[in-house]
C-alpha cells in the first residue's frame, strides 16, 4: 500500500494516552527522518475533552466519541488505551473489523480475552501490537517473540508489577505495615484504579499469561495461573527473611520441564546476592532462560507516562513500517501459527523450597511435634530458628525446608494448624534460588 502519511487515532486520553500524543507530536519530525514517512496523530477520543493535559493539540482532533474515531476512514492505526474489558474489547474488534490495525496496552483484556481477539484476526490482514501490556518500557514482547527465536525458552520469571514492588520495598526499608505502604503507593498514583489487581497479584498474573503464551506457545491461560498476592506479608516475615539472607519479592514464574510449564505468582524469598533482589521501588525486571543464551536479565521502568508510551509508539512504528512495506501479518500475535502442546502443571505437583513461620506455644516437645508432621508429609527441614522465650506463650518458630511438593505442604500445614499448641495460621513463603547447605 502506498500512502504518504500513516494516521493514528488514540482512544483514551489518560496518562499513557497523553504520553503517546506528546511523543507523536514532539517527535514528529524526528520519526519522519528515521522512518522516511510521517506518522500523524489524526484523532483522540476521550469522554473528558475539557481537562488540560498540558499538550497543545492540533485543532479539532480531540473528540468525545470513540465510534466517530473508529468510523474515520483516514485512520490506519487505532491505539486503545482505556483499559479494562468493556468497552475496550468492542472498540478493538470494531477497529479490526474495519481493517484498521490496533495497538493496545491492555494486559487484562489480552490475558482474559486474547484468544478470542486473535481468533477474530485470523482471516484478516490486520495487526495487533501489545508491547506496552507487559513491563512498560522493557521491550520484553519483542525480545521473547523475535530476538530470542533461536531459543527454546526454559523459564521466564521476574518482577512485573511496580506497585507491589514499591510496597514491599517500603515495608523492607522502613519497616512499615502493608496497609501504610499501600496508602503511600496510592498517594503517589502508582496503584491501579482498583489496587486489588496490584496487591493480590492479578495484574502480575495478567502479564504472566501473556509472557507465557509467547514463551511457550500455549493459549492465554490467566485462569490457570496460581495467584497469591502480598497482603499477608508482614514486617516480621521480612525481618526473618533478611536475617536468613533473603529478600521478599512478588514474583511471576513460568518454568518449563518435561512437557509441562508451571505458572505461578506469589511472594517469593530470593537470595539477597541475586541481581533481581536489588530491583527496588516501582522498577520491573525479568529473567529469561533459553537453551542458547543461558540466562538474561532485563530491567527498567514498568509503568508511567513516558516509559509506557515509549512501548506504544514502538508498536505504532512497527505497524506503520509493515503497512509501508506491504508486510502486514509478518509476525502473528503469539509469534507462531500453531500452539505447542505444552501442558500447564497442576500447582499441587510444583516443587519448591519453603519458609514456614509457626506460631507455637513455647514448651518442650512442640518442635518435635511439628517436625514430625513435616517429616511424615515428606518435607525435609533445612534449618530452624526460634528466638526469644515466652514460657507457655506463642512465639514465632521459623523453619526452612528443602525442596518439597506443594500438595505435601498443604497437607502438613492443615494438620499443624489444627494442633492446640499452634495459636495462629502458619505463614509460609516459597523460596527460589540457592539452597543453603
Ligand atoms: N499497576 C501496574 C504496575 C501498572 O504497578 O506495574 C503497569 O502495568
Amino acid at each position: 500500500m502506498k500512502k504518504s502519511a500513516i494516521k493514528v487515532g488514540i482512544i483514551g486520553f489518560g496518562t499513557v494516552g497523553a504520553g503517546v500524543a506528546r511523543i507523536l507530536l514532539e517527535k514528529r519530525d524526528e520519526l519522519k527522518r528515521r522512518l522516511g514517512f510521517p506518522v500523524v496523530l489524526a484523532g483522540i477520543a476521550d469522554l473528558d475533552v475539557k481537562r488540560d493535559r498540558g499538550i497543545k493539540l492540533p485543532a479539532g482532533i480531540l473528540i468525545n466519541d470513540a465510534k466517530a474515531l473508529l468510523n474515520n476512514p483516514g485512520i490506519d492505526i487505532v491505539v486503545e488505551l482505556i483499559g479494562g474489558i468493556h468497552p475496550a474489547k468492542e472498540f478493538i474488534l470494531e477497529a479490526l473489523k474495519k481493517g484498521k490495525h490496533v495497538v493496545t496496552a491492555n494486559k487484562a483484556l489480552l490475558a482474559t480475552e486474547g484468544s478470542d481477539i486473535f481468533n477474530f484476526m485470523k482471516k484478516k490482514k490486520v495487526e495487533l501490537g501489545f508491547e506496552a501490556a507487559v513491563a512498560g518500557s522493557i521491550p520484553i514482547i519483542k525480545i521473547v517473540r523475535e530476538a530470542l527465536i533461536a531459543n527454546n525458552i526454559q523459564a521466564v520469571y521476574g518482577i512485573i508489577n511496580g506497585t507491589s514492588n514499591y510496597i514491599l520495598t517500603k515495608m523492607t526499608e522502613e519497616k512499615v505495615e502493608f496497609s501504610d505502604a499501600l496508602k503511600e503507593a496510592q498517594a503517589l498514583g502508582y496503584a491501579e484504579a482498583d489496587p486489588t489487581f496490584d496487591v493480590e497479584g492479578i495484574d502480575t498474573a495478567h502479564k504472566l499469561a501473556i509472557l507465557a503464551s509467547l514463551s511457550f506457545g500455549i493459549p492465554f491461560s490467566f485462569k490457570k495461573i496460581y495467584t497469591e498476592g502480598i497482603t499477608r506479608i508482614t514486617p516480621l516475615d521480612i525481618n526473618f527473611a533478611s536475617a536468613l539472607g533473603y529478600k521478599i519479592k512478588l514474583l511471576a514464574i513460568a518454568k518449563q520441564s518435561g512437557g509441562e510449564v508451571e505458572l505461578r505468582v506469589h511472594p517469593t524469598m530470593l537470595p539477597k546476592e541475586q541481581l533481581i533482589s536489588s530491583i527496588d521501588g516501582v522498577f520491573n525486571a525479568i529473567y529469561v532462560e533459553g537453551d542458547a543464551i543461558g540466562s538474561q536479565l532485563y530491567y527498567g521502568r514498568g509503568a508511567g507516562e513516558r516509559p509506557t508510551a515509549s512501548a506504544v509508539v514502538s508498536d505504532i512504528v512497527d505497524t506503520a513500517r509493515n503497512i509501508k512495506s506491504g508486510s502486514i501479518g509478518r509476525i502473528q500475535g503469539l509469534g507462531m501459527p500453531e500452539i505447542s502442546g505444552i501442558r500447564i502443571r497442576n500447582m499441587e505437583n510444583v516443587l519448591s523450597r519453603y519458609y514456614f513461620r509457626f506460631s507455637a506455644i513455647d514448651k518442650p516437645g512442640i518442635l518435635s511435634r511439628i517436625a514430625g508432621i513435616l517429616g511424615a508429609c515428606n518435607i525435609s527441614i533445612e534449618s530452624v530458628i526460634q528466638k526469644g522465650r515466652k514460657k507457655e506463650k506463642a512465639v514465632p518458630l521459623v523453619m526452612m525446608s528443602h525442596e518439597a511438593k506443594e500438595m505435601d505442604v498443604v497437607r502438613a500445614l492443615r494438620e499443624i494448624d489444627k494442633l492446640p499448641v499452634v495459636s495462629d495460621r502458619t505463614a509460609f513463603i516459597r523460596i527460589e534460588g540457592r539452597e543453603n547447605n
